[in-house]
């Protein structure tokens, strides 16, 4: 493992051929700060993805870990929390050895994001880390907080002269929410960018780091069978759906406030709708890949107040059953207001209005506790202009169908018109399967394993722009506001369902939402 220095080398991997090709790409020395360090996402995700990048040897030779939360606590306290995390969500079961290296450089800072004295204890202890080494190190500040606290953060960072450093990169890490709105948005780039550089910024979009929307961009621009037929001559319509099957969980107090347009839409699905429709970058870097999205972006529409009620639906869970239990309704999960008004399934039709897809509408639909977990996109092809063996029965002749499985069978699926085995041709659909995980037969990363891999590196490919993140609240923002001014209640689906019936009101006609 290169965790640091007395850390045991790195696992061999028992030798697989399908996994040549599979690697990972040297990270310079860095100390990473989480603040927020006690909270779900440090526990869930950011704590596991590090466990997990020291099992593959993946972070730098000099790896320090500074959590700063609210809570006083000793450092070994927060390590044994960090190691009870670890073992209870890494993907992997921890070595006790590995697990030991990574903790032994881990420190923890008590005190609230406001407080001067935190950043002077802070700045002390990076100082330390650097006397040690010898050398400058690269810093990442993560911010893993509730939003409220980013602007604080920064500027104290701005005030205690972290946010740069000679001879080494600092970096900023900011999880979502970016804002919610255009207007905050806005406001909070203005504050980052008034500190920070843009190139030092890495807005989190945990989708961008699935190694399934990645492919998106393998699948488009490694073959060149999908071109041809990319564009309105074409397709007639894409579906994407990130839908779940858990409900809101312990999370009301942010989900609330949040709904499921800004929780997933605004963010993760545009993202995937800018796999789906982006012009081929000119290259694989940050800048040109970012500024094919913008385009895509910028593509689309901004809907007017007219306009909601015919391209957008919005509904929440009722009582239900789900997961093999019954579950309530979202009304009446702990800490939901019980009049409140927000959506806990949305559904959109958006269209891209440019040379490539003009016309071809585009449906995005979430949704918590519906029947299953899946995110797919789905792009139907026109149907096929005369079947000439009509007369023989070719009843079940469907349009091409190409699936894009993201979670949780990766894969592709195409669907094809066969003719069934016999005299008469008669014709049915059939499907050729890829599975990523037969293909590969390793286990994807976690995308925060790839994410903060990548922030530490300084590659921002993988991380929202500020343009891009304003071009998505642009698109979100008249929905957001037309449905605040609509009364409630809410349309209602079960829980475990396909979703409400609603849903089907903004389709063009003909069109239907695949089965969840
Ligand atoms: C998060 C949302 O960004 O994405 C959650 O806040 C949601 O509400 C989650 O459950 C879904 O992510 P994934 O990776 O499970 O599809």
């Amino acid at each position: 493992m290169a965790v640091a220095a007395g850390v045991p080398t790195p696992q061999v991997e028992p030798e697989n051929p399908l996994t040549a090709g599979l690697e990972r790409v040297p990270v310079a020395p860095t100390t990473l700060v989480i603040f927020g360090a006690t909270g779900d996402l440090a526990r869930r995700k950011l704590l596991p993805a590090l466990y997990n990048l020291a099992h593959d040897g993946a972070l730098p030779q000099r790896f320090h870990l500074i959590g700063i939360a609210r809570k006083e606590k000793a450092h070994e306290d927060y390590r044994a929390e960090c190691a009870e995390a670890i073992r209870r969500f890494s993907r992997r079961k921890p070595e006790d050895e590995v697990l030991t290296a990574l903790l032994e450089n881990v420190r923890y800072i008590p005190g609230t994001f406001d407080d001067e004295s935190v950043y002077t204890k802070l700045a002390k202890t990076l100082d330390e880390f650097e006397q040690i080494a010898g050398e400058p190190l690269n810093r990442a500040f993560y911010l893993a907080t509730a939003p409220n606290f980013f602007p604080v953060i920064v500027e104290q960072l701005g005030e205690s002269k972290l946010a740069h450093h000679e001879g080494a990169a600092v970096r900023l890490i900011v999880e979502k929410p970016f804002g919610t709105s255009l207007a905050e948005a806005r406001e909070l780039n203005r504050r980052v960018l008034g500190i920070f550089d843009e190139t030092q910024v890495f807005r989190i979009d945990h989708y961008l780091g699935k190694e399934t929307v990645q492919n998106m961009l393998a699948f488009r621009f490694a073959n060149g069978m999908f071109e041809p037929f990319w564009n309105r001559n074409y397709i007639d319509s894409v579906q994407i759906t990130a839908a779940e099957d858990i409900g809101v969980g312990t999370r009301a107090d942010y989900y609330d406030q949040a709904g499921a347009l800004r929780d997933l839409i605004q963010n993760h699905m545009l993202q995937v709708l800018c796999h789906v429709a982006m012009e081929p970058p000119v290259s694989f870097t940050a800048e040109e890949v970012r500024n094919e999205k913008v385009k895509v972006l910028e593509s689309v529409p901004q809907p007017t107040p007219e306009q909601v009620p015919e391209i957008a639906v919005r509904a929440q869970y009722a009582a239900g059953h789900a997961g093999g239990e019954d579950v309530p309704g979202y009304l009446e999960e702990d800490r939901v207001p019980p009049d409140s008004t927000t959506e806990t399934y949305a559904a959109l039709r958006l269209e891209v209005d440019n040379w490539r897809w003009a016309g071809v509408p585009f449906y995005l639909r979430t949704g918590k506790r519906l029947a299953r977990k899946v995110t797919e996109i789905a792009v139907t092809l026109k149907p096929v202009p005369h079947l000439a063996f009509s007369q023989q029965g070719s009843l079940g002749v469907l349009p091409n169908q190409l699936v894009l499985t993201l979670q949780p069978n990766e894969g592709v699926s195409l669907r094809l018109g066969a003719k069934i085995p016999g005299t008469r041709m008669v014709i049915r659909p059939v499907n050729m399967e890829f599975l990523y995980g037969t293909a590969f037969l390793s286990q994807s990363p976690e995308a925060y394993e790839r994410l903060i891999t990548d922030a530490m590196r300084g590659d921002a490919m993988l991380f929202t722009r500020n343009d891009e993140v304003e071009a998505q609240w642009r698109i979100c923002d008249p929905i957001v506001s037309t449905w605040a001014r609509m009364p409630g209640p809410l349309p209602k689906y079960p829980a475990g369902s396909q979703g409400p019936p609603e849903g089907e009101q903004i389709l063009r006609e003909g069109d239907h939402w695949r089965a969840i």
